[in-house]
């Protein structure tokens, strides 16, 4: 308990017998707390994959075209969830538990993103938690989320009751359906370069509209670690880059290096708003 209070998981209160109260950081971890991670703390034990030995003995050739995942487990990330449906569900709930978070602050700071916005397909969207909370804050816009079968095939219904949220089964290599705006929420930083410029240029060809709404909404991290004051904020960017490296041969990209899958996906200018925490909003206008 002395290990969990230095570590801010609990307050101890009285010095003699103390008892324990929940902190912030524990509260995260309660099951009935709407914005509950518990989901997403145990996934990196589940899925085996950054935290594996295997996995981390294969780490050493960052270079290879394989992620250290595929090579310790003889699967691409996407194939073992769909061929591991109890680590698909576990994975699909701690995406939807963190996408939750964004009831935070979708309100008070998206309000000027998501204006002339009427149409939206949520790329990768997962099992459509921050779609729904997208069209609940945002009445006049319809969403579609684009999710591979082994994600769609485990939710009810593919549509919500109001008619405005929309489940397509799809592959976003292939084809983006067609929307005012495309949302990218953590997908790019799990795709090296080349993958990312085709995943955009499907998504600008996905947009339909030609006015202020018409861009790609994307919600991800922008490494900046030599100007980043916050010890610990760069600390968690960097756990990401190397979670993405090893699991997916992703990464977490400067501004510089936005930039440049941008432009080189046919993009003509974009804007970065700081969002909370260690992720960014960047929106990017064709
Ligand atoms: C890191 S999760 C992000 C989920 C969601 N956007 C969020 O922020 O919670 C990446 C998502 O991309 C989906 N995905 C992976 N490959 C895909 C593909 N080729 N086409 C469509 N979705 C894909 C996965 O199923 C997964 O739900």
């Amino acid at each position: 308990m002395r290990l969990l209070v230095h570590s801010g998981f609990f307050f101890a209160v009285g010095e003699e017998e103390p008892a324990y109260a929940l902190t912030p950081s524990s509260k995260l971890l309660v099951k009935d707390n709407p914005n509950c991670l518990s989901s997403f703390v145990k996934l990196p034990d589940q899925g085996g994959g950054a935290n594996n030995n295997s996995s981390r003995q294969e780490g050493g050739d960052a270079t290879a075209s394989s992620s250290a995942f595929e090579r310790a487990y003889g699967m691409p990330f996407w194939e073992y969830t769909d061929r591991n449906a109890g680590f698909n569900a576990l994975f699909n709930d701690a995406m939807a538990e963190d996408s939750g978070m964004m009831n935070l602050v979708v309100g008070d700071c998206c309000g000027a993103v998501f204006r002339g916005v009427e149409s939206l397909v949520d790329v990768g969207g997962g099992t459509g938690t921050f779609a729904r909370i997208i069209v609940a804050a945002f009445p006049g816009i319809r969403c579609k989320v684009l999710e591979l079968p082994q994600v769609i095939g485990r939710l009810a219904s593919g549509r919500n009751s109001s008619g405005k949220l929309e489940f397509v089964e799809g592959d976003m290599f292939q084809c983006v359906p067609s929307a005012g705006a495309v949302l990218l929420r953590m997908i790019l930083h799990d795709w090296k370069d080349e993958e990312c410029v085709k995943i955009l240029k499907k998504c600008k060809d996905a947009i339909s509209s030609k006015g202020e709404g018409g861009k790609v909404i994307i919600i991800d991290i922008v490494m900046d670690e030599k100007k980043e004051v916050d010890h610990e904020l760069v600390q968690t960017k960097l756990n990401f880059d190397m979670v993405m490296m090893f699991m997916l041969n992703g990464k977490e990209r400067t501004e510089k290096e936005w930039e440049r899958l941008f432009l080189e996906a046919g993009f003509q200018r974009y804007k970065i708003t700081h969002l909370f925490g260690f992720r960014s909003l960047i929106e990017v206008f064709p």
